[in-house]
């Protein structure tokens, strides 16, 4: 969800919708706001997209008041209906709360609240923290001291923001888990999910940390832990560049993030690889004995940065010869896995905030491992309480469905196989030095394959009407089908599932029936050559059954020309690095079949950006 309070002096409720509109990649499932005015609180709130709540301000507007909350909802307890949007009011309608993440003792406090009197009128476990709140308040008439002593009762994950009329210039915050940060402003102060919601109005920004209560004024900024001892609190500028959250002039900001992946791509590897081809990674602050004793590297990640951890693991193996384990983090701590002061953990995520991926990297510390942190978002939790991080420079990244995250992720993760080599001391041989010459050269073929692709779009259009999608891979190129298929999920809402291309006999191949496409990803024929020739026989096999081949395939690979109905060129790279181009035309492919679909590209249906619950 997407958190949003203002105290200043401007319109709160102007400053917080346009908040909101920035924060809706973080759930879409209904809107809400609430502002201090004239000594009492207004509220609004809409299922469905902020547009909705949009229209109805404005057929029943709120009065003027420069206080105010807002709340984007990714749905979790109860459905996405009007009742349980937020802002959650207590029953005199005094205070109103907005949250992020689940309260998972909700049940019991709102069995002890209906005793006490209340009359909660919501399925959501928020809702009974506007009561307590207000019974606190009452007894305290201090909010943020009511907060704390909430807090103190809460189990789960938590961000909460709070506002009462009985204090008209304060809001108050608090964070377990699920991300906040303040903006400090002249005259006027932030409480947001991420600082996109406040760069237009400020760009000093304040970290909370975990366990935290923030009381915001004007001019004055309390952050105090739940106990209410003064607490120490990072503050940092924010850099980043208004426009980059903007469309650009692109109908989608997906498509504007697809076509910024050489610049990412570029910006990731800046000053990371010196003249003389060695890496410099100063930002990895693991002790090199540690890395060189490490016996074991283990990748944590969800959705499209797990596919980034699954090629993570060929280069790891390969260039640092270490073992390399890539898993689910939704499954990692629950299967007790085995992990030790040796253990390398590798947690690769976009928004630094996802919550499945932060307790992966909890448990793993708790057990004693390493963790290096792969992360594209400065100053966000994993980040924080990984021991070090190496950063994605691919910007804001606002389109649900990840692209130039992932280019990025796969660079950060090419660049940290090749430092576990290099401070490893494993053989730099001719291969390792041609690969970094390449990767350094690899923005450049990103942008290549960024002109060819009306012939990718055109055949997305021309098959909006199949139900079914499968793709192909092998070796790197397998979680490149992976990926495509989640794209093609994600988007087009289509049947799309990718398989290793050698599993094809033992069950997928039943699948096939005239007419099925089949998108193949195929390994360069160099170096490999065994692999790109079995990958051929398996084109040859699909085809023999009907489907429509949809080949990707180096420039020059003239042996696939027979079998492939619709042949996609992508540039030679060394084996490892064909992920960096041959995922780009899986991600256009998506993009426009969605498109060609009536869906909504930015913000499918039912899925989040940034999924801060379990
Ligand atoms: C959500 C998004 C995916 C993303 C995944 C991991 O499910 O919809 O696009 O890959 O989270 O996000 P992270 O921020 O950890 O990379």
């Amino acid at each position: 969800c997407g958190i949003v309070g203002y105290v200043g002096g401007q319109s709160a409720l102007d400053v917080v919708i346009a908040g909101l509109k920035r924060l809706e990649y973080r759930g879409y499932d209904s809107a809400g706001v609430a502002v201090l005015a004239d000594g009492g609180l207004a509220a609004a709130k809409k299922a469905g997209k902020l547009v909705n709540l949009e229209k109805e301000l404005v057929s029943r507007p709120l009065p003027a008041g420069s206080t105010g909350i807002g709340h984007t909802r990714w749905a979790t307890h109860g459905g996405p209906t009007d009742a349980n949007a937020h802002p959650h009011l207590d029953n005199a309608g005094r205070v109103a709360v907005v949250h992020n993440g689940i309260i998972e003792n909700f049940a019991a406090l709102r069995a002890e609240l209906a005793e006490r009197g209340h009359a909660l009128r919501s399925e959501t476990d928020t809702e009974v923290v506007a009561h307590l709140l207000a019974e606190c308040h009452s007894a305290t008439g201090d909010l943020a001291e009511a907060m704390r002593q909430v807090c103190r009762r809460l189990e789960g994950a938590f961000t909460l923001v709070a506002v009462d009329a009985d204090e008209p210039d304060v809001v108050v915050g608090a964070r377990r888990n699920s991300p906040l940060v303040v903006g400090v402003g002249e005259g006027e102060a932030f409480l947001a999910s991420d600082v996109a919601a406040f760069i237009d109005h400020t760009r000093s920004a304040i970290e909370l940390g975990q366990d935290q209560v923030v009381e915001v004024r004007r001019d004055a900024v309390t952050v105090t832990d739940f106990e209410g001892a003064p607490a120490e609190v990072r503050a940092y500028h924010v850099d980043w560049d208004a426009s980059a959250a903007e469309k650009g002039g692109y109908d989608y900001f997906m498509l504007k993030e697809i076509a910024e992946q050489p610049r990412a791509v570029a910006d990731t590897l800046l000053g990371r690889i010196d003249a003389a081809g060695s890496l410099t990674l100063d930002e990895i602050r693991i002790p090199a004995t540690e890395l060189r004793e490490a016996d074991k590297v283990v990748v944590v990640a969800c959705g499209t940065a797990y596919h980034a951890g699954l090629i993570a693991k060929y280069a790891v193996e390969h260039w640092a010869r270490i073992p390399c384990e890539v898993e689910l983090a939704s499954e990692f701590r629950y299967r007790d896995p085995i992990l030790d002061h040796r253990t390398l953990v590798i947690a690769v995520s976009q928004s630094g905030e996802t919550m499945d991926t932060l307790m992966a990297l909890r448990h793993a510390r708790e057990q004693g491992a390493r963790v290096l942190a792969v992360c594209n978002t400065n100053g966000s939790t994993i980040p924080r309480e990984s021991d070090a991080v190496l950063y994605t420079h691919a910007g804001p990244e606002v389109a649900v469905a990840s692209t130039k995250a992932f280019l990025t992720q796969l660079v950060a993760c090419y660049l940290l196989a090749l430092y576990l080599a290099q401070v490893r001391g494993a053989k730099w041989g001719d291969e390792v030095r041609a690969v970094i010459r390449d990767l350094a050269g690899i923005a450049e073929e990103v942008e290549r394959v960024l002109e060819t692709m009306e012939p990718v779009r055109e055949l997305a259009r021309s098959l909006a009407a199949k139900n079914t999608v499968l793709f192909l891979g092998r070796h790197v190129g397998y979680p490149v089908a992976l990926e495509g298929a989640l794209k093609l999920k994600e988007l087009a809402y289509m049947h799309a599932e990718g398989f290793a291309a050698g599993e094809l006999k033992h069950g997928p191949i039943a699948l096939i029936e005239p007419g099925v496409p089949v998108v193949v990803v195929v390994p360069s024929p160099r170096g490999r050559s065994l692999l790109h020739d079995k990958i051929v026989s398996n084109i040859q096999e699909i085809r023999a059954r009907g489907a429509l081949t949809i080949v990707i395939a180096e420039e020059g690979d003239e042996s696939v020309v027979p079998y492939a109905d619709h042949l996609v060129r992508v540039p030679a790279t060394p084996v490892l690095l064909q992920p960096m181009v041959s995922t780009v035309p899986l991600q256009v492919f998506a993009c426009e079949l969605a498109t060609a679909r009536g869906n909504e590209v930015d913000q499918p249906r039912n899925l989040a950006k940034s999924v801060t619950v379990e």
